[in-house]
């Protein structure tokens, strides 16, 4: 997510259209045919140190082919081959001399191009199935007389399996099947449902499986991965963060020139790695710009102004909670909250700056996921959350965009934070959406009903620390509710607000699930908030999950 303050680059000219500026590393292109699971796969590649980026999936095989990647993946995807309006690669994908590995909708793709023959599964598969891996083939076998494939070495057919078990547990997800391998394909893989599960033609370079390496569930799903970036692609792992960490220093420094930087800071852990990696790269150059808009959590504000002092950001802080909370007053509506407190941001934002004379750039902490183009975000149109696609800082300021971490997925900001010298506390903290507490504030933001969830949410964060349920969670914390209820507190009556809890598992934010606290831990929060927090005397647990609820109840 951007630096959690609305500034979304849509009205910036981008400096860098140009898609790879990593060229000097080995690079596996993972086309995207709309799996919940692509960006995962390029995830994985990058955990094996492998450099990965997502592409649409009807690339031109020219473009991909001056990328110079050394592998192609193509993803699963939610359609069949033969359904009109299915995405299809270019056949020319095939014969770059590059290997290609198809994963489900993938492997049935390379099927049907190269003449093999897919048809739907008398039953869906989803879920466990068990996978044997057939014996060695001889890449002789399979030889039908034509030439190994410019480029591509020879390697056996289940090259894919070197060290992997005979039988391996796998997940799979697919509604289709391949009933009959291309020519020159050899069947390296079956299963109960599956009778091709894995098939490859070495000489061409051609590798696919049906099911999905990339995910958990499948036992040995990283070591099938390294295999084709390793044994067949030829990778050496050339992707590592110390090495991330110099070269955009360096090429921010080719950047911004003698120019002058603004960072707008969240206090997030994305701005701050970003605003770290300029600092080193250009230190006399930038200023950070923290906004204070009264709706953090209890003492934030303070803590976070340490942190960037004992990190030597030049930081210039602004308290404008009193001009976010008046602009709140009397407003109850989710998405007019989330816009005036945008606009508000983007008000005394460019305040600050204008009081910094010329600058030139302004620096976000954009990531990877935000901007890869994809049909699996293509497809989504629904505005569900206004954050999801909030507009610019206006076109006036005139500041060309740097973006640190445009080529990073959030795990390797976490592993950059630390070597840049972030605390591990830090570098592993829950989201914090940008509007901060207003929207977990239901009804009419106000300073007494802040003072009351701050509290509340201290204690929530601080017992789920206590016993080890923090780490786990995507999220957890406090939201106030527009209800008073009856109850009792000694002998006396009260009549106060209640508090819902929500703390959800979940692996990226787009689907989570509630989770199964323990009561114990529960019934410590409960009492501790109905004790502690004068004005809250009900706490209800929130069992709802995403989708149909949201994480934030606005
Ligand atoms: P929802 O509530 O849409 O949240 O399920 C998904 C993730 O996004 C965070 N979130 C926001 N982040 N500005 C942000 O920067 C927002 O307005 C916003 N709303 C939700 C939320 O905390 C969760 O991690």
């Amino acid at each position: 997510m951007v630096v959690n303050t609305g500034i979304i680059p849509s009205t910036f000219r981008r400096l860098d259209e140009v898609r790879f500026r990593f060229v000097s590393h080995q690079a596996i292109i993972v086309l995207d045919f709309g799996s919940q699971y692509t960006q995962l796969i390029a995830r994985r590649l990058r955990e094996l140190s492998v450099y990965s980026e997502v592409w649409s999936p009807d690339t031109p095989a020219d473009a991909i082919r001056q990328r110079q990647p050394v592998g192609i993946i193509l993803s699963g995807g939610p359609k069949s081959v033969s359904e009109p309006g299915a995405p299809k690669c270019d056949p020319r994908v095939y014969e770059l001399g590059v290997p290609v590995l198809g994963i489900c909708y993938g492997m049935q793709l390379m099927a049907d191009a190269l003449g093999g023959r897919v048809a739907p599964a008398a039953q869906r598969e989803f879920g466990h199935a068990t996978v044997s891996i057939l014996g060695k083939r001889d890449p002789a076998k399979c030889d039908d007389g034509r030439e190994a494939r410019k480029g591509v070495a020879v390697a056996d057919a289940d090259a894919l399996f070197v060290d992997v078990p005979d039988e391996i547990r796998v997940w799979a997800s697919h509604g289709d099947f391949v009933v009959a391998a291309p020519s020159g394909f050899a069947v390296v893989a079956t299963s109960a449902n599956a009778p091709i599960a894995a098939m490859s033609d070495p000489r061409r370079g051609l590798y696919a499986i049906l099911f999905h390496p990339e995910v958990v569930h499948t036992e040995r799903g990283l070591e099938i991965l390294r295999n084709f970036a390793f044994g067949i692609c030829g990778c050496t792992g050339d992707w590592t963060m110390a090495a991330f960490v110099d070269e955009a220093t360096a090429r921010i420094r080719r950047q911004v020139g003698s120019g002058r930087i603004v960072c707008a800071l969240s206090g997030g852990v994305d701005s701050t790695v970003a605003a770290l990696i300029l600092h080193r790269a250009v230190s006399e150059q930038l200023t950070c710009i923290f906004v204070d808009n009264g709706l953090l959590r209890l003492n934030e504000a303070s803590q976070i102004r340490k942190r960037f002092e004992r990190l030597h950001l030049p930081v210039v802080f602004v308290d404008a909670s009193t001009l976010f909370l008046d602009r709140l007053t009397g407003i109850v509506d989710p998405e007019t909250k989330r816009k005036i407190i945008g606009a508000t941001f983007i008000d005394v934002f460019e305040t600050e700056a204008a009081k910094l004379g010329q600058v030139d750039f302004l620096a976000q902490g954009t990531l990877y996921p935000d901007v890869i183009e994809s049909v699996a975000i293509v497809g989504q149109s629904a505005v569900i959350k206004s954050h999801h696609n909030v507009g610019g800082l206006p076109a006036r300021m005139r500041m060309q965009l740097v973006e640190p971490l445009r080529e990073l997925f959030k795990d390797e900001v976490r592993v950059v934070g630390r070597e840049l010298g972030l605390d591990e506390e830090f570098v592993v903290r829950q989201p914090f959406p940008g509007p901060g507490l207003a929207v977990r504030i239901l009804g009419e933001v106000t300073a007494e009903r802040l003072r009351l969830l701050r509290l509340a949410d201290a204690i929530v964060a601080e017992e789920m620390r206590r016993d080890s349920w923090y780490a786990r969670l995507w999220q957890s914390f406090a939201v106030l509710l527009p209800v008073q209820s009856v109850g009792v507190m000694g002998d006396e009556r009260t009549y106060e607000y209640t508090a819902a809890i929500r703390a959800v598992e979940s692996r990226d934010g787009m689907t989570a699930d509630w989770a199964r606290l323990p009561h114990d831990l529960l019934a410590r929060v409960s009492s501790r908030i109905v004790n502690e927090v004068k004005g809250i005397n009900r706490i209800v647990y929130d069992i709802s999950s995403k989708p149909p609820s949201t994480i934030e109840w606005e």
